[in-house]
């Protein structure tokens, strides 16, 4: 009898536990479905008050240029009071405007004229850490136990330094574990499973932890109460330690999502996680592939000269990269993501190099990247400059932190290029003054000149947006098959459908002329060519045959 009894017990903690893994969510909102973003690293995007930094006046002057591109939604890096000895992801202030950049009355203003525009901005939540100058960090460092002793992890001994962790001049007895650079010590949100013996590692029941969750919600209402349209949350796996099987992390996740919910229906939650299925899962709404975690994109995109340096990628006039290994991973977490979710493939970010980088340069090889990446599924994403193709710019020193072990990231973080002025528009300071120096080279694209020229980069951009809003089949729930997509080969032919609707695209990014087929089923008509640069289809019996010159893109639509 007491057996049974067990067994049952056991049984619910079992059935209670994976529920609480699948916690359905309320959908995420509609408008995400549709949406295209851009992200703006403020730092180097419009500078209006002269200091050679830029701020938030400066984004709202640029509103209505984001509106006629087609963008729908900001993501902002971080805007908050910090040391800036990694760019901003080292809060000093939560809850307030770093002065560099205006005031939280500017902040609040921004969100008013995005909306009067029909426009969203999003902020970057740094979560998992602050800087070592925040007012929480020096009290924890007390020897007198205090509101925030428990705020971050500490052992209880200065000789014990397990991996990760940080030894100072402190008052306290102890070393504090980091969750990037040392200058950022990790919030406690506790151990999934602390080690025993070690009662510095507090589970994640534990009063410092939940009052440092408790916080970040707070962090959260107070931004989306002034207007806010959600977050891109930064690190977002890497709150709770000791959680192999991110059992706490994904309740951690759940439970915010649920209180954000609840108040704000129509704001988002994005992960910096780099592996979508698992970041929706754990209650975020979108998720990117980039540089983390798998090589997907990595070799797609990094060539020899950015940040990230890799031998050989895919997008690459040499033409001897691989698509399969992007492919296979990408196709599994559009699978595994299903309609619970969105999957993001940003054309860069403030992390690692730019599409323009090294010997990718040409207009026509910047143009394989964004017909690829337009037309795939999934939410779209423009990292500042890279719809007008600006360059990753190589050897520049390191700014705040933009220096890493693999490579600098300063490349993909120089001043927006607005117009043709000696300052590009940027600023009135003088450039030496300036963030980061501008790109130097004689012939550097700006806005100003794209935006007359109808056969510029911008332009194609701005109708590759536009496509995708007049052709769901070409949007981001859209459905994708690849057609040709094999081991060291070029082209990459895949086909999106919807509602009835085909299209099949041709990408070829090396710079050799190629040829290929493959199956293709059912009568068709014509391939109508709605944006093709020399590459062409044609169906014979029940195959497809693709033609495609060397750097060329095809967008056709299929006419049964
Ligand atoms: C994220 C940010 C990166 C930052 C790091 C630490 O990866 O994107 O820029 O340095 O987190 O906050």
């Amino acid at each position: 009898m007491k057996r049974c009894i067990l067994i049952l017990i056991l049984f619910s903690v079992i059935v209670s536990q994976a529920q609480q893994l699948q916690t359905k969510f309320q959908p995420a909102p509609a408008w995400l479905k549709t949406a295209a973003f851009y992200q703006i690293y403020p730092q180097s995007f419009k500078d209006t008050d002269g200091d050679g930094i830029g701020d938030i006046n400066g984004i709202i002057s640029k509103l209505d240029y984001l509106k006629w591109l087609g963008i729908d939604a900001i993501w902002l890096n971080p805007c908050f009071e910090s040391s800036f000895q990694d760019a901003g992801y080292d809060v000093t202030d939560f809850y307030r405007v770093a002065k560099r950049y205006g005031t939280n009355a500017d902040l609040e203003r921004l969100f008013k004229e995005a909306h009067k525009r029909k426009m969203r901005v999003c902020l970057d939540l740094v979560a998992g850490h602050t800087s070592i100058d925040h007012p929480w960090f020096k009290a924890s460092q007390s020897a007198v136990r205090n509101e925030f002793s428990d705020r971050y992890i500490w052992t209880n001994d200065s000789t014990v330094k397990p991996l990760k962790h940080i030894s100072g001049k402190f008052e306290r007895n102890g070393t504090y574990r980091k969750n990037f650079f040392d200058c950022q010590p990790a919030l406690n949100y506790g151990f999934a499973n602390p080690e025993p013996n070690q009662p510095w590692q507090l589970p994640v029941t534990a009063e410092g932890p939940q009052k440092t969750r408790k916080e970040l919600m707070k962090i959260m209402d107070f931004w989306m109460t002034m207007g806010c349209d959600g977050f891109r949350v930064d690190m977002a796996p890497s709150l709770i330690k000791n959680d192999p099987d991110r059992v706490e992390t994904n309740k951690l996740w759940a439970e915010i999502r649920n209180h954000f919910q609840q108040r704000f229906p129509e704001g988002i939650l994005i992960a910096e996680w780099g592996n979508p299925m698992r970041a929706i899962k754990a209650g975020f709404m979108m998720d990117f592939i980039i540089h983390l975690g798998n090589d997907g994109y990595s070799s797609l995109f990094f060539n020899k000269e950015g940040t990230y340096r890799h031998d050989t990628c895919y997008f690459n006039v040499e033409g001897n990269g691989t698509p399969t290994t992007f492919v296979n991973y990408y196709l599994e977490q559009l699978k595994r993501v299903g309609d619970s979710g969105y999957v993001c493939v940003p054309t860069a970010n403030h992390d690692f190099q730019r599409p323009n980088c090294g010997t990718r340069n040409t207009d026509e090889q910047l143009r394989t990247v964004t017909a690829f990446l337009m037309t795939i599924p999934g939410v779209p994403l423009f990292y500042y400059g890279d719809e007008i193709g600006m360059k990753f710019i190589p050897g520049l020193p390191s700014k705040e932190g933009s220096q890493l072990t693999k490579g600098n990231r300063a490349g993909s973080r120089t001043p927006m290029q607005w117009d043709s002025s000696p300052n590009a528009g940027f600023s009135t300071a003088s450039p030496d003054k300036f963030y980061l120096p501008i790109d130097s080279s004689a012939y550097r694209p700006n806005v100003e000149s794209e935006m007359a020229n109808p056969s510029s980069l911008l332009h194609f951009n701005r109708y590759l947006l536009q496509l995708r809003k007049q052709y769901p089949a070409l949007g981001t729930r859209g459905a994708i098959r690849f057609l040709y997509a094999e081991a060291n080969k070029y082209p990459l032919v895949y086909e999106r459908s919807a509602n009835g609707q085909r299209f099949v695209i041709v990408i070829n990014p090396s710079g050799k002329s190629v040829q290929a087929d493959c199956p293709f089923s059912g009568a068709v008509k014509e391939f109508k060519p709605v944006l093709v640069d020399r590459s062409s289809l044609l169906k014979v019996k029940d195959k497809l045959q693709i033609k495609a010159d060397g750097v060329s893109y095809g967008i056709f639509q299929v006419v049964e």
